[in-house]
């Protein structure tokens, strides 16, 4: 039996799946790693510890499926996305921390750029409204750092030796490519996501590059999302024992969108994690936003130009709900669904969980969290219920700023991520968004994405018309509420954002 193994290496574990022609799950693993936050605002992953644990569920899934490493027809991989990592190119250590997408420490940079006129052409270049979110100032801060002892004793600056290609720096992707293969390679995907690339030209951008000071020699090379060759063979370090193709790297969140098979302009999906990713196709142009999102490449295959896609990120959705465990207002996710049924409706309380500011469409580094409409009769299942709320109204945001960007209606928007599991939050999705919220069968679409574009690289599947047909849904929610009263609680809750807006102070 031959398998394509998927590495999904997210913002809280890495995972491994092993699929097989159908499309089924054979075997499955999974390792959560440890978030380091040194001081407020700054987020933190080992990567010498994503790497081990990429290895180990590698080799658990392969124990799990009762398969070996020679069974595998190709491997691909997906990745928290602009999660920047520094590393040294002879030793293969790390140099540092990686710094996360999360990591909010170089805002002030970012408003800097503003004051000094400099979003206009960030967004016309990169599709990106300039954020601390993005890689490049997070390389910018990685290489701005102190200078580490080499072995020799003598301390060089970081930019000098990342020049000279003795530090090499890269997102998830490259990091785990590196390790695996031995290439510096990423592909167009997460270069899109760094504010460094070019997401017409499809090359790194000099101007970008001089602007954050981060050498070209430093960067890996940018390849198709789909790739037989580009990424090299396993396995460097002959953990696996056994060459396997690395033939697909995406980003995790349009890994999910291909993996939802939204292949064509028009189709999206929203993957409910820590955050929200709303994706929508459109096709082979990018499509400026007028909105708040951003444009992004959604996929490309080996030969052939790359589709785009619009997108609304989301920053806090399921870390909403995971704060209300921390604070003990549910003993577990599952619980949620109990209590927000419980009540009919909030009692006119809103939570904006604006705990790391707002992503799109707002951009709103300095918006905190805030409750509003508390009155003596709130209780707990009132703060649930408008917790998930929040997740739903987010999502509508996001939604009404692609479709007025795109100017074409998204009919339906295909679901997945833990949360999806949360029938009430599904049937609520619809309700709000007065749109059909479809699950798949499957909910790892993210890995099943880069297996997707793994096996399509090496003909383990044939082309995107064999996966269509292949894909099942779970279950499909028609929209349930009356609209007046959805658009009149949508209403309010604009009004709950306007009053999250700049709140933090230095
Ligand atoms: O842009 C960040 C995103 O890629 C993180 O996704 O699923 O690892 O939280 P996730």
């Amino acid at each position: 039996m031959e398998y394509v193994a998927a590495v999904d290496q997210g913002t809280t574990g890495t995972r491994c799946l092993l699929f097989d022609r159908a499309g089924r799950v054979a075997g499955e693993a999974y390792e959560t790693h440890e978030q380091h936050y040194p001081k407020p605002g700054w987020v933190e992953h080992d990567p010498a510890e994503l790497w081990t644990n990429t290895k180990a569920v590698v080799a658990e899934a392969l124990a799990a499926a009762d398969a070996a490493a020679t069974d595998l027809a190709a491997l691909g991989l997906t990745n928290q996305r602009e999660t920047t990592v520094l590393w040294d190119a002879e030793t293969g250590e790390p140099v540092g921390n990686a710094l996360v997408w999360q990591d909010r420490r170089t805002t002030e940079r970012v408003e800097e750029l503003e004051r000094e006129g400099k979003a206009e052409w960030i967004r016309e270049r990169t599709g990106l409204e300039p954020d601390a979110y993005f890689s490049a100032t997070k390389a910018e801060w990685l290489l701005d750092a102190d200078p580490v002892r080499t072995d020799r004793g003598a301390t060089r600056d970081r930019r000098e030796r990342a020049a000279d290609g003795d530090l090499l720096l890269g997102t998830v992707d490259s990091w785990l490519v590196w390790k695996l293969t031995g290439e510096h390679a990423t592909d167009a995907t997460n270069a899109s996501r760094t504010m460094l690339f070019d997401i017409r030209a499809l090359e790194w951008n000099d101007d970008l590059l001089a602007e954050f000071g981060v050498p070209e020699a430093a960067l890996p090379e940018v390849h198709a999302s789909s790739d037989p060759e580009a990424y090299g063979t396993t396995d460097r370090d002959g953990f696996l024992g056994a060459e396997v193709p690395v033939a697909g790297v995406l980003g995790d969140q349009q890994a999910a969108l291909f993996g939802q098979t939204c292949f064509e302009a028009g189709e999206a999906k929203n993957t409910y994690g820590t955050g929200s990713f709303l994706l929508a196709n459109t096709g082979t142009e990018p499509v400026a936003s007028d909105h708040g999102l951003v444009t992004t490449v959604a996929f490309q295959r080996a030969g052939e130009p790359p589709k785009y896609a619009l997108e609304g990120s989301i920053f806090v959705t399921g870390a909403a709900v995971e704060w209300l465990e921390d604070v003990s207002l549910v003993d577990s996710p599952a619980e949620t669904e109990t209590l927000a049924r419980s009540v009919d409706s909030t009692d006119g309380v809103y939570v904006v969980p604006a705990f790391t500011g707002l992503g799109a469409p707002h951009w709103d580094g300095r918006a905190r969290g805030t409750i509003l409409g508390i009155t003596r009769g709130t209780r707990r299942e009132h703060i649930v219920r408008a917790t998930l709320e929040s997740v739903a109204y987010q999502t509508r945001d996001v939604l009404e700023a692609m479709e007025a960007d795109s100017g074409e209606e998204i009919e339906s928007l295909r679901v997945d991520g833990g949360a999806v599991r949360n029938d009430f939050l599904c049937e609520l999705q619809a309700g709000i968004l007065g749109r059909e919220v479809v699950r798949p069968a499957l909910d790892e679409t993210t890995a099943l994405g880069a297996a997707y574009a793994a096996g399509l690289a090496v003909g383990y599947w044939e082309g995107l018309a064999a996966l269509r047909e292949q894909w099942r849904v779970d279950r499909s929610f028609a929209p349930a509420m009356d609209g007046d009263r959805a658009d009149a609680r949508y209403d309010r809750w604009g009004e709950a954002v306007e009053r999250a807006r700049d709140w933090a102070r230095d």
